[in-house]
């Protein structure tokens, strides 16, 4: 138990009482070319409940600052540190095809530690949770690909994590669907005191899910602006204000392609 508190008191300090904190993170990789630096000092952090959406060219290190954060790869330079072991979300849905929906889920919650008795019910709870409460025995090819991605975003949940990463978690999918997932994922992030970092390319999607959107510049990523989005939830992708900040944000986003393009 000593050991317990003593681990999330380091884990306070290091991120600052924040969900996650990024501080002065630059990455390079090596390419046949030599040395490319993708991001270039990035300091952003997520505060405990808040709703972030990093938005940026395709191409300008969105990813790669995600999977830093993930913890899947290490930054060349800086330190970032999250409440826990985030969970994360990608635009591939990667449930395992010989596992039911069900089955996907309890495997999660079985790394997690969940005693096989509680896993079920659990793993129903959490079907319920995104809807899809009749799905437990269904397989992933019986699922369409918003089903699937629901499926996904329940596994995600299973993890009990307190900081939720997405990377284009909805861009596969058809306009309509993804619409009525942003609403899914505002009502859950509202019943839950889940955090998120939820990466897109989709100025739209960005407005209408963030409380905060972040604009990354490209090559190298740096942070360009910020906005605070003030419109209550829910929001409609049509509302006049959605769009209207969408607009603003966009010739902002025009500005920094074209800024790149010069180079
Ligand atoms: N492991 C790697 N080795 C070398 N270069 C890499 C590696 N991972 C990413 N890159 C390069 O870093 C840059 C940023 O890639 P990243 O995938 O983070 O962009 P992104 O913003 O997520 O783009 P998209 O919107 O298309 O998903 C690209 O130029 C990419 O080629
Ligand atoms: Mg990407």
């Amino acid at each position: 138990m000593a050991t317990t508190l003593a681990k999330a008191a380091d884990s306070a300090a290091a991120t600052g009482g924040q969900a996650a904190r990024i501080e002065h993170v630059s990455k390079s990789f090596a390419t046949p070319a030599g040395s490319q630096l993708v991001l270039d000092d990035i300091t952003l952090d997520v505060a405990p409940g808040e709703f972030v959406t990093l938005l940026g060219a395709s191409g300008c290190g969105k990813s790669t600052l995600l999977n830093l954060v993930a913890g899947l790869d290490a930054p060349s330079a800086g330190s970032i540190a999250t409440d826990g072991r985030p969970a994360l979300m990608f635009q591939e849905h990667a449930l395992f095809p010989w596992l039911t929906a069900g089955k996907n889920i309890e495997l999660a919650l079985k790394m997690r530690g969940v005693p096989k008795q509680d896993r079920r019910g659990r793993a129903e709870e959490l079907l319920g949770l995104v809807r899809l409460r009749g799905a437990y025995g269904k397989r992933v090819h019986e699922l369409s690909g918003g089903m699937r991605q629901r499926v996904a975003l329940a596994r995600a949940l299973g993890q009990d994590a307190r900081l939720l990463l997405m990377d284009e978690p909805f861009a596969a999918l058809d306009a309509i669907t993804r619409d009525v997932l942003h609403d899914e994922l505002t009502r859950i992030w509202a019943e839950t005191n889940l955090s998120i970092l939820f990466v897109t390319h989709n100025v739209r999607e960005a407005v209408k899910l963030a409380q905060r959107v972040v604009l990354l510049s490209s090559r190298p990523g740096r942070v360009a602006h910020e906005w605070t989005v003030d419109i209550p939830q829910p929001r409609r992708i049509e509302d006049a204000d959605v769009a209207e900040l969408s607009v603003e944000i966009t010739e902002q986003l025009r500005g920094e392609i074209r800024r790149h393009g010069k180079d």
